[in-house]
């Protein structure tokens, strides 16, 4: 097992009508408050009237930042800025999926930085400060709800990149099932994917002899894979979406990766997908993922036969290693089409136009991944793999 340090400072609150608690939650933090949400989803749901009369119970000067799109984009956070700047905002609220969570914490870093945000996500400087920010998260995916990173594109140069600092982790999160009910399917059937592949990142790793973690990370996809199905027989099944809500929390929020060598190559490969392209992340992860596993299951084929054998139950009996790993791969192939999720960047209207350049992009910085490091030519064969 490796050294690791665990750093979690994010309150979570769950259950049904926790947002009564937001008002109280917020107080300790001041009265000056940024609203952070997206397209309007949450005025449908009703959950904006609830967030406003909570804000209103402790007094509070409300400004709004509304239309924050999925894969945020940089304009729109250094509008955020700007009014943080201008009304000496002092705790940013995001009521939304992870792309609302994602730009409040970018908001909330651009606004104590002299600078341009975006040098924090190209490695040109480190967050030092932050605003605070709280959560009221309304979809289960992406784990921004307590962890310290954020997914920015910059539309113009058609990239997205991503910035991480403990200061901009949430105080708080409100994790309310309830608000999951209306997420429509397709969300939905990204965020299952979403959260399985943050699992995949951490669990096919070349660390051995760390039964915890796998247990943990095995346990995690047993349980998405299970209530993700429930969820979309019944989007108001009130178990299925708790425990959904919660594996992606536990999928990304610095459990998994503690004394394990992680990969996050295929992360990086979709990323470079949807910042040309601007689909949505999980879509993209269903596609890449599967060619990705393929490609480098032989670099240790154990660990892909113990993933088709605990997780997908697949019968060792009368295979090889390989035949093994590969029914597993199949099984996960076989578990994202029968949810509705794509295989092919076709389906996307994507051709192999770009290849080339995704290839590049993804590999600016050298190689990536450690379960197999990937170059360039690995990653054209990846992508032309998904075509
Ligand atoms: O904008 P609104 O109207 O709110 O609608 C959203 C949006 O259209 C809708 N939605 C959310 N909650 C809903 C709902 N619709 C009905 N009812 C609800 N309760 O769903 C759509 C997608 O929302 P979005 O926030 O984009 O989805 P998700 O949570 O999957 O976030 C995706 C973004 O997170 C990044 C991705 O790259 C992508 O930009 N990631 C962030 C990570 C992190 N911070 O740790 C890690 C991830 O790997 C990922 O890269
Ligand atoms: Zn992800």
């Amino acid at each position: 097992m490796n050294a690791f340090e665990l750093y979690n400072p994010t309150k979570l609150v769950f259950g049904a009508d926790k947002v009564n608690q937001l008002g109280e939650l917020i107080k300790p933090y001041g009265k000056r408050i940024l609203l952070v949400y997206g397209g309007g989803s949450i005025k449908k749901s009703g959950l904006y009237d609830d967030v406003l009369f909570q804000l209103n119970g402790i007094g509070a000067t409300v400004r709004e930042l509304s239309g924050i799109e999925p894969n945020p984009r940089l304009t729109t956070v250094n509008k955020g800025i700007d009014i943080c700047r201008t009304e000496k905002i002092e705790f940013v609220l995001a009521v939304g999926g992870g792309s609302v969570l994602d730009a409040a914490k970018a908001i909330a870093a651009g606004a104590l930085y002299d600078g341009d945000v975006w040098d924090f996500t190209v490695h040109k400087a480190i967050i030092q400060e932050a605003l605070p920010i709280g959560t009221v998260l309304t979809l289960a995916a992406t784990g921004s709800e307590m962890n310290g990173n954020a997914v920015i594109s910059n539309w113009e140069t058609k990239q997205k990149r991503a910035l991480g600092s403990k200061h901009v982790y949430p105080k708080f999160s409100i994790l309310d099932p309830k608000l999951t009910y209306s997420v429509p399917v397709d969300q939905t059937v990204n965020g299952i994917v979403d959260i399985m592949s943050h699992v995949f990142e951490q669990y096919f790793s070349l660390t051995t002899d760390i039964p915890l973690q796998e247990r943990f990370a095995e346990s995690i996809l047993l349980t998405v894979i299970e209530n993700g199905e429930k969820a979309l027989a019944d989007g108001s099944d009130y178990d299925a979406r708790a425990n959904l809500l919660l594996a992606g929390t536990y999928a990304l929020n610095g459990t998994l990766p503690n004394g394990v060598t992680t990969d996050w190559a295929t992360h990086g490969i979709e990323h470079e997908v949807s910042a040309i392209y601007d689909i949505a992340h999980g879509a993209g992860l269903a596609i890449i993922f599967p060619n990705w596993m393929k490609h480098v299951y032989k670099e240790r084929v154990g660990k892909f036969v113990q993933y088709a054998v605990r997780v997908w139950k697949i019968d060792p009996a009368g295979k090889n290693d390989n035949e093994i790993a590969l029914a597993g791969i199949e099984a996960t192939r076989e578990y994202f089409t029968r949810i509705g999720a794509p295989a092919t960047l076709g389906e996307l209207g994507i051709n192999g136009e770009q290849l080339e350049r995704m290839a590049e992009e993804a590999t600016q910085f050298g190689s990536i991944g450690t379960f197999k490091q990937l170059a360039k030519d690995d990653i054209v064969s990846i992508l032309a793999a998904s075509l």
